[in-house]
């Protein structure tokens, strides 16, 4: 009696196993099935960190559509923008997503996704600055973002730089007199001066004038050629059929599309 009973214990425990192992769902995800994703979440529209320790934004909405279809689930590690690459290139975090331009130089150490969008620098003054263009900042002191393309843009014409981890720092600089200008990608500059504006007055003026146009994607370590080219495969569908352009409307900013 004893044995038939350990013999139907040992089935039920059998089956019990096998079913759970069918249905995945009770599991925890295996750690393969998991993407990390670095971010410095200071760039709206793009990731921002909302008070209660969320980040939203357009990369991270499209980066949970391209785990939905990869079978994975998003992790977001938040750290200063300049921990994103050298972390994702040490293999520390899978990718990198935090409104990354493509250049050259990072193109030696990061695979790059193609790109979704193309954005450009964007020169922010005070109201009534005697800056009105990218002629008139020779001699004048920038505040920028350390690690950024708008940094080493600066730094390579030869203007003044001060740079800060932190976004929401550079502005300060600007708006304490601290600094003549701060440059800044354009579409987070627009959300950002708009924020300010709104609590402050009209402080912060936005020039008309570009300085470069950079397109944005996301990094992978060398290595990850296979999940890049399938990710390749799904943005292009996103892209194409107006998704990511949707994505933009939906927090209210204008896109480009690196198609055109
Ligand atoms: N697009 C610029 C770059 O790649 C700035 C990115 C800053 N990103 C951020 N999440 N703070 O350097």
């Amino acid at each position: 009696m004893k044995k038939m009973l350990a013999f139907i214990l040992a089935l039920t425990m059998i089956f019990a196993l096998a079913a759970c192992g069918g249905s995945g769902k009770s599991q925890a995800a295996p750690a393969s099935e998991v993407l990390t994703m670095a971010t410095s979440p200071d760039f709206p529209p793009f990731e921002e960190l909302q008070s209660d320790g969320s980040v939203v934004g357009i990369e991270v909405d499209l980066l949970e559509l391209i785990c939905e279809k990869l079978g994975k689930t998003l992790q977001i590690e938040q750290m200063d923008f300049d921990s994103v690459l050298p972390g994702v290139q040490a293999g520390k975090y899978d990718v990198g997503v935090s409104g990354i331009s493509v250049t050259e130089k990072r193109q030696k150490n990061v695979l790059f996704t193609d790109p979704y969008c193309l954005a450009a620098q964007a020169i922010v003054v005070l109201g009534g600055s005697d800056i009105t263009g990218k002629a008139d900042l020779d001699g004048k002191k920038i505040a920028v973002q350390t690690g950024t393309t708008a940094e080493s843009f600066c730094m390579e014409n030869g203007y003044e730089v001060s740079s800060f981890a932190a976004n929401s720092d550079a502005e300060l600089a600007l708006v304490t007199g601290k600094v003549d200008a701060w440059v800044i990608d354009d579409l987070t500059a627009a959300e950002m001066v708009k924020a300010y504006n709104a609590e402050n007055g009209e402080v912060l003026v936005i020039l008309g004038e570009a300085m470069t146009t950079e397109p944005y994607a996301f990094a992978f370590a060398f290595g990850s050629e296979e999940l890049v080219a399938q990710i390749n495969d799904i943005l292009k569908g996103l892209v194409e059929d107006g998704t990511v352009a949707a994505l933009f409307e939906k927090y209210d900013a204008p896109y480009t599309s690196p198609l055109n």
